[in-house]
């Protein structure tokens, strides 16, 4: 096959296609970048037009090979780097505070659950840290109910599955993968009480919110970098209608909401209240 370049105009239409369906804001410094990544896909896909191949991510899938070039798409444009206790200090935090955070939890008062949404989940491994840190240190009486979601198809089948290999990078300790995992080769498989405490959904950040009741802690780390501040700030608005009373929202530590108009109270660095 020959070699692949998409054209100025196409590479316009993906980004603008980007931003409208995902919220995505590709910058111009970063179109090679996106060039790059469309090139290997067509390449993969067998298709060396670049037209044809945005027809087929535009158009509504009909068939089976055009879901599968769809989930393609949407699993390479996106970055999915994640880790188990990344960003450690927000899992301290919740530990600090969990006594007051029930407290203000009228899930906790009601119905006995304690509802958390990792709202760019990727892989699983920030829900499934939530949930091992629930069980830890929630009271017997209290259930951690955790949803985690996703755009990427690929990283929602890859969390459900719940198996990793361990890096540097992952911040766990021996205490948690001896109690929580179980040896599979080379590889950990996460125990089903952790599992049956995450409900894992593929779910588009800039579509309405369906969600009826209100969740006590928001995780939206690391993924807000990708959009632009009309997007930010519109996510964060429905951030604070989706959140109890009191509810907390943390986001990545290379981000912040000081360029945006929000109603949070600032509480520490990446952590925001609602009032
Ligand atoms: C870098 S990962 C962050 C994972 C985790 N929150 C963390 O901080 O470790 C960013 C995730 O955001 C997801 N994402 C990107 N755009 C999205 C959107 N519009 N709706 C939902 N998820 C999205 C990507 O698929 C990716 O898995």
């Amino acid at each position: 096959m020959p070699i692949i370049t998409i054209e100025k105009n196409y590479l316009d239409l993906f980004s603008e296609y980007l931003y409208k369906n995902m919220g995505i804001y590709i910058e111009d410094s970063k179109k090679n970048l996106l060039a790059q990544k469309l090139a290997k896909l067509m390449q993969e896909a067998g298709i060396e037009n670049a037209g044809e191949y945005y027809h087929f991510i535009v158009s509504p899938p009909i068939s089976e090979r055009q879901k599968e070039l769809k989930n393609k798409f949407i699993d390479t444009i996106t970055v999915h780097k994640t880790n188990f206790f990344r960003e450690n200090n927000h899992f301290e935090f919740i530990q600090r505070n969990i006594s007051e955070i029930i407290e203000t939890s009228q899930s906790a008062k009601f119905t006995n659950e304690l509802r958390i949404w990792s709202s760019a989940c990727s892989t699983g491994e920030e829900a499934y840290t939530l949930a091992m840190l629930c069980k830890e240190i929630l009271p017997a009486n209290v259930r951690p109910k955790i949803l985690a979601t996703d755009i990427s198809p690929d990283s929602i089948r890859k969390a459900m599955e719940g198996i990793y290999k361990f890096g540097p990078e992952d911040n766990i300790t021996n205490y948690y993968i001896n109690k929580y995992f179980t040896k599979n080769g080379t590889q950990w498989a996460i125990s089903d009480e952790i599992k049956n405490c995450v409900t894992f959904r593929l779910f588009n950040l800039v579509e309405p919110f369906p969600f009826k009741n209100p969740f006590d802690i928001i995780f939206c780390r690391n993924v807000m970098i990708y959009f632009d501040k009309i997007v930010q700030e519109k996510l964060v608005g429905n951030f604070y209608n989706v959140l109890g009373k009191k509810g907390f929202l943390f986001i990545g530590h290379s981000e912040s909401l000081i360029q945006i108009k929000h109603q949070f109270t600032y509480h520490e660095p990446t952590v925001y209240r609602k009032n």
